[in-house]
């Protein structure tokens, strides 16, 4: 896929998989380059919504790129209405994705800490760590609100070969609590974090990394419009200074999704 011209894409597959909740895959004419935590733009297709939604990938081969999203409103409700045979525009793939070479990874017990939609990301780098052979060294921990999410995209990460723990809010399935209430149920020590979830989870993943000295790697789904870098509606505070603008901010669709947890202030 051409990163900077959309293309008009087949829906091959869609599934809904829990409440509200579908998985979506496309046929794409050309190879998609596309790198786990990265996102395409999706275009309702509705003429009275220009600005595409920013969906992660969830898996990407030559020939198909998958989505997994809530319908949280109107631009995705929209798109989770079409059907197998509709074509919609996508562009993409953008950002920064997950860092996953071997000095990154290299033997650490490695955690994918997913909180709801955080999930499809980073099913994607469990697919790439599994393919590069660490898989036997990674954990998904699966937080969801509570068991009516069925547990969404839980086989998908056992089918990549990776272990996985599910924790819920309510206690209603696996360990009570968030994701990292479950770490620390299983007394799993981990020597690599990658995560992506709400704000508030990924403020105390920075603070548990940061505490532990843990490298973390974590992706930012804050809103955004135009998700090329032009409109600064998607600044976050960085702890460094940026040497061009000289001022503490990074967009969050060219610099990131995903960031260091130690660089952000959030
Ligand atoms: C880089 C990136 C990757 C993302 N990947 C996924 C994904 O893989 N799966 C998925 O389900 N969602 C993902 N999101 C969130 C998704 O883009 C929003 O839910 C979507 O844009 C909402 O559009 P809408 O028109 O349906 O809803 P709107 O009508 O615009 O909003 C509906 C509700 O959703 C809330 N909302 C809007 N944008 C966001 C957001 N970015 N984060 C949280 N809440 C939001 C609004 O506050 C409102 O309450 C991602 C966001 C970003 C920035
Ligand atoms: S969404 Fe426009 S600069 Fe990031």
């Amino acid at each position: 896929m051409n990163h900077n011209i959309k293309q008009k894409a087949e829906i091959l597959r869609k599934e809904q998989i829990a409440p509200e909740i579908y998985s979506m895959t496309f046929g794409v004419e050309l190879a998609v380059p596309a790198e786990p935590g990265q996102f395409v733009m999706v275009y309702p297709p509705d003429g009275a919504r220009l600005l595409g939604r920013p969906l992660c990938v969830a898996d990407a081969s030559d020939q198909t790129l998958r989505i997994v999203f809530r319908a949280a409103g109107g631009g995705t409700s929209r798109i989770a209405s079409c059907d197998p045979g509709d074509m919609l525009y996508l562009g993409g793939a953008f950002g920064k994705g997950y860092p996953y070479d071997s000095k990154t990874t290299g033997g650490r017990e490695t955690v994918l800490l997913c909180g709801g939609l955080g999930a499809p990301s980073l099913l994607f780098l469990a697919k790439r760590l599994s393919e590069a052979g660490y898989g036997a060294h990674c954990t998904a921990f699966l937080g969801y609100r509570d068991s009516s999410l069925m547990h969404f995209l839980a086989d998908d990460f056992i089918s990549c070969g990776i272990k996985v723990v599910i924790s819920t809010d309510d206690g209603s399935e696996g360990v009570r609590g968030n994701v990292l209430d479950a770490v620390k149920e299983t007394g799993v020590a981990p020597g690599l974090i990658y995560a992506c979830g709400p704000l508030p989870m990924l403020s105390a993943v920075k603070k548990y990394s940061c505490e532990k000295k843990i490298p973390a790697y974590i992706s930012l789904e804050e809103h955004m419009a135009c998700g090329i870098g032009v409109c600064l509606g998607c600044v976050v505070r960085t702890e460094e200074r940026d040497p061009h603008s000289n001022v503490h901010n990074a967009r969050i669709c060219t610099e990131g999704p995903v960031f260091e947890a130690s660089e952000v202030r959030i």
